[in-house]
């Protein structure tokens, strides 16, 4: 089968090649991919495998083999998909707890567009607890996690302050349900129940300083590639915390959740990048060079 496998003299880190088809253990459908998402974590380095490996977290595609285990949906179901890799190829084992059935109405581009980035802003979001009539910032606002995080903070009714790095970035955020859009910190007020932090830096030292006691940072990212130093004593105070978030597994019942918004109307997939998977290196220069509004969708013909 074609996968994107990982290439170390590529310029891109990857290269369209041929590799062995997967074979899916018990627990494991086997899904033919129609359509994979990129993400910055996999994509700016840091999650590299060996040359030759597959890579990828993000597909949607039709089951072409169940689970031997009888779990998960019957052949010819839509799918979107999540793993720790194999997503970037024609053939993807996934464990039946990693995906979900697609409703009608959400077409494999955007079901791709869902696993990583949906889910992070979804999960990170509830580790505040109720948001209703609270202001809740999302840094990093223009990204995956970001336009997914502003509609979904925006869904459970808090005042969303987008944080974006130019103006230019920051079109559309209002319409997606933004009460505000700053560039930076820019006229950042308190108090803030919440950031979901995506970027990190000096931005993230600023909005800690503005938390209402009890508030927290959700430290998702640090795209800023900048250190958060924490002057004597701005630590000092009432309770406030910045807590480490990473997304983890068993991403199905959330992955139904989100492609049920999408069905409804209710989540706006953003497609910043869409193109063939042969063009993969333009498609990650894109993203890594913060060209692409939300997400990068790559369709696998
Ligand atoms: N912990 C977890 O489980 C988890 C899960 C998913 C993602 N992540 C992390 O979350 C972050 C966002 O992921 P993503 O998929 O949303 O990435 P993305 O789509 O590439 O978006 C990243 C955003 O970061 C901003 N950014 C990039 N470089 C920057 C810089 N030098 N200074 C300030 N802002 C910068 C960009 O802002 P502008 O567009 O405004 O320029 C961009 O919108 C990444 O660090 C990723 O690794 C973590």
């Amino acid at each position: 089968m074609r996968a994107l496998l990982v290439d170390s003299s590529a310029k891109s880190g990857f290269r369209l090649g041929e590799t062995a088809e997967p074979a899916p253990a018990p627990n494991q459908a086997l899904v033919e991919i129609k359509a994979l998402s990129l993400n910055y974590g996999e994509v700016a380095g840091g999650y590299g495998k060996e040359d030759g490996a597959v890579n990828g977290w993000d597909a949607a595609g039709v089951v072409v083999k169940a689970a031997a285990d009888g779990s998960g949906p019957e052949p010819g179901s839509r799918v979107v998909t999540f793993g720790s890799g194999g997503a970037w190829a024609e053939l993807r084992a996934v464990d039946t707890t990693e995906l979900a059935v697609l409703p009608d109405g959400v077409d494999f581009a955007q079901a791709a567009a869902l696993p990583v980035a949906a889910v992070t802003a979804l999960r990170a979001l509830r580790r505040f607890g109720s948001v209703l009539g609270r202001r809740v910032l999302v840094t990093g606002a223009a990204g995956g996690v970001g336009r997914f995080a502003v509609q979904l903070a925006a869904l459970s009714g808090a005042h969303v302050i987008a944080s974006v790095g130019s103006v230019a970035r920051g079109e559309g955020l209002e319409k997606l349900g933004a009460a505000e859009v700053i560039v930076g910190v820019e006229g950042l007020t308190g108090p803030l129940h919440g950031v979901l932090d995506n970027v990190g830096g000096p931005n993230q030292v600023t909005a800690f300083g503005l938390l209402a006691e009890g508030g927290s940072i959700q430290s998702i990212g640090a795209t800023s590639g900048e250190p958060s130093v924490y002057p004597p004593y701005a630590t000092v105070g009432p309770q406030r915390r910045v807590e480490g978030f990473m997304m983890g597994y068993n991403l199905g019942e959330d992955l139904a959740y989100v492609a049920s918004l999408v069905a409804a109307g209710k989540l706006d997939v953003e497609i910043g990048y869409r193109g063939s998977w042969e063009n993969s290196e333009d498609a990650i220069a894109a993203l890594i060079g913060r060209k692409v509004v939300g997400k990068a969708v790559l369709d696998v013909a």
